[in-house]
């Protein structure tokens, strides 16, 4: 697993999360609603899934609630991962854990779901973009799904002071490729710990092409 430990990145948002907490980030919320919406009736309880760029989110929390047995949660920020790991206690042993920055983590396993949560509007050009497609498109086993919100059209420019891409239904769904096929999308109000009102798109997508590409 690659270490960013002392990279650019993972100090940056190391210094988010001790500067904030878990709970007064702008990206916090008490339950992941939409994303369990999303994922019910998907999976069953032993499939694996990634939760990418999870940080200190209690999806993992609801999902090992629901009997799901294979949970990787994948974050640059060891500090989010170690915020995560504290409120979960012993539960923590349950979960594979990686601390890696994902433009240059290599994985080792396919998922069933990819879930991603506000990651990939940090990609801004079209070399992250394409890293990431390759990167979803080959971690996912074929027939897997795909989960990722993005701020919309009209959400923040930017997000802990780093410019984000923001994203139509789509142009998200384009962004994917050719792999995927776009199942649901969503339009989200999020609601900041300060009170502001942040519109997300969320989009749900299946790997349907099977070429066996690895
Ligand atoms: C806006 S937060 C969202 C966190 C989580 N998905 C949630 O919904 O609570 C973005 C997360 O992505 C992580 N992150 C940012 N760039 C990353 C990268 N290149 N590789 C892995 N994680 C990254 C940050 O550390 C942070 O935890």
């Amino acid at each position: 697993m690659s270490a960013p430990s002392g990279s650019a990145p993972s100090r940056h948002w190391d210094q988010v999360y001790d500067a904030k907490g878990a709970q007064q980030v702008s990206w916090f919320q008490p339950q992941p609603t939409v994303s369990l919406e999303l994922i019910d009736g998907l999976l069953d309880r032993t499939d694996p899934v990634i939760d990418v760029g999870g940080g200190a989110s209690p999806l993992v929390d609801r999902l090992l609630d629901r009997g799901h047995t294979d949970l990787t949660v994948l974050d640059v920020s060891a500090h989010a991962l170690q915020l995560a790991q504290r409120r979960l206690g012993d539960r923590a042993q349950q979960v594979h854990w990686a601390t890696a920055d994902l433009l240059q983590w290599r994985p080792e396993r396919r998922y069933m779901l990819w879930h991603d949560r506000a990651v990939f509007h940090f990609l801004t050009t079209p070399d992250e973009q394409a890293r990431y497609r390759e990167l979803a498109t080959t971690s996912i086993t074929p027939g897997g799904y795909l989960i990722i919100a993005t701020f919309a059209a009209d959400g923040p420019e930017q997000c802990s002071g780093l410019p984000v891409a923001r994203h139509r239904p789509d142009d998200l769904a384009e962004q994917l490729g050719a792999a995927f096929t776009t199942l649901t999308t969503r339009r989200e109000h999020h609601h900041t710990p300060t009170g502001a009102e942040q519109p997300f798109t969320w989009l749900l997508a299946r790997r349907t092409d099977d070429t066996g590409q690895s």
